[in-house]
């Protein structure tokens, strides 16, 4: 077993850490402030190759692995969470159910175009009413002459109005528990299909996130996703995925907070010395180090066994559990070395503290990953 990174994850790495040293470092503070992520930033992403690192060369990806993908999460996220979420609800929660589920013809009109960041991803499960409860959604889809016809409401949903092409999911059969739902693809501009205003979040405010209104919508039959009744599976496998790409951007969060924090306890001086001379800052900066590195290879481990096509649930929740806790924990910590400082948005530590919070809540909270994992550990899994 070696745990080592390869060449290949080095120069990932290392390439898209300058990108976002070049491009996102001077960018970060400003999309914070405006809300405002600036769109051209998809195209120069996509033609990097990270709007679709997971996914084979025929469909229009990178090609690269799973841990390829989490590397380069981190890295946007370490400079700008806003950024790192944005591109990682265009690979695992558009671009995966499209890829896993979609035809050729699906793959050609929405996959490709997402992939090469021209036309951007978005997941519609969340509603006011199916949080965490995802089966008592009540979007409802009937049958209608072409296709189907949507009427209801989601709830924060991530890259909305930024996106084209929308993974929504719908009742088809209210009697049918698990088996009752299905997934369509939705375009911007389907008439009947509304955006509403984009949240005003505490975090991530880059990242816009607006409720989707359904009245009438007529859904082609060519735009169903997989087959009808398999959609609870395909949200939860396409959450599985998802879950990484969300450690790797709580991981990516944490770096950041360490780093400034490492580089201020050098800098800053109280009663005549360096503060990183006191050791109860060192045992914060270890304790940042020893979390963020047990991070990483919890995500690391789950990336690989997507990629052997091994079952990984279980592992994707542990991951994310635990990298999304210590974002928050070292977010904290941070602002704590900060003192002051750390308080105020002159020092990039007061945004990751927001920015971590929502780590612990999105794509499932801390507490659905507990239940994940505990269901599999009673299953045997
Ligand atoms: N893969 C495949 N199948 C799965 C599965 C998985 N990961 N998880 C469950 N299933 C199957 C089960 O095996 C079961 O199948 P059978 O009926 O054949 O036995 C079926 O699905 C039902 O499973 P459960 O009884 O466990 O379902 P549940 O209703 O109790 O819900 C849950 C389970 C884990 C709580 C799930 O609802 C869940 O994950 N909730 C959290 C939702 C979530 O993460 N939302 C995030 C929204 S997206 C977002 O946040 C995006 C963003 O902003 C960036």
């Amino acid at each position: 077993m070696d745990l080592r990174p390869s060449a290949e994850h080095d120069l990932i790495r290392q390439t898209v850490r300058e990108f976002a040293e070049r491009r996102l470092r001077p960018l970060a503070k400003q999309i914070d402030e405006t809300h405002h992520w600036p769109a051209e930033l998809a195209g120069e992403m996509g033609d990097l190759g990270l709007m679709g690192m997971n996914f084979p060369t025929e469909l229009g990806g990178a090609g690269a692995d799973m841990v390829s993908y989490c590397i380069a999460i981190e890295e946007l996220s370490r400079v700008c969470a806003s950024t790192g979420v944005i591109c990682s609800v265009n690979n695992s929660l558009s671009g995966w159910p499209l890829a896993t589920y979609g035809n050729a013809d699906q793959h050609e009109r929405y996959l490709r175009p997402m992939l090469a960041g021209k036309k951007l991803g978005a997941y519609g499960l969340t509603e006011p009413n199916a949080g965490s409860d995802v089966v008592s959604m009540q979007t409802t889809a009937t049958k209608s002459g072409k296709g189907w016809t949507l009427n209801g409401q989601k709830l924060f949903i991530t890259n909305a109005g930024l996106a084209e092409t929308y993974v929504v999911f719908a009742q088809t059969d209210k009697t049918a528990a698990h088996k009752g739902q299905t997934a369509f693809l939705l375009e911007k501009g389907m008439s009947g299909f509304g955006i509403g205003k984009p949240e005003d979040k505490l975090g991530i405010r880059g990242a816009p996130c607006c409720p989707l209104f359904f009245e009438n919508v007529e859904v082609p039959a060519e735009n169903v996703l997989g087959p009808v009744g398999d959609g609870f599976k395909v949200a939860m496998k396409t959450l599985d995925g998802g879950r990484l790409g969300i450690a790797s951007q709580a991981l990516g969060i944490a770096v950041g907070a360490y780093e400034a924090s490492l580089a201020y306890a050098q800098e800053r001086k109280q009663f005549g010395k360096p503060i990183g001379s006191n050791q109860a800052i060192q045992w914060k900066l270890a304790d940042m180090a020893t979390r963020i590195e047990a991070s990483r290879l919890l995500i690391h481990k789950a990336a690989q066994l997507k990629d052997l096509k091994a079952p990984y649930s279980k592992e994707a929740a542990m991951a994310k559990v635990f990298a999304s806790e210590t974002a928050m924990w070292a977010a904290t910590e941070a602002v704590q070395i900060h003192g002051g400082n750390g308080y105020t948005k002159d020092y990039p530590v007061e945004r990751a503290f927001r920015d971590a919070k929502i780590t612990e809540i999105y794509e499932g909270t801390s507490e659905i990953q507990r239940m994940v994992i505990a269901n599999n550990l009673l299953k045997g899994v």
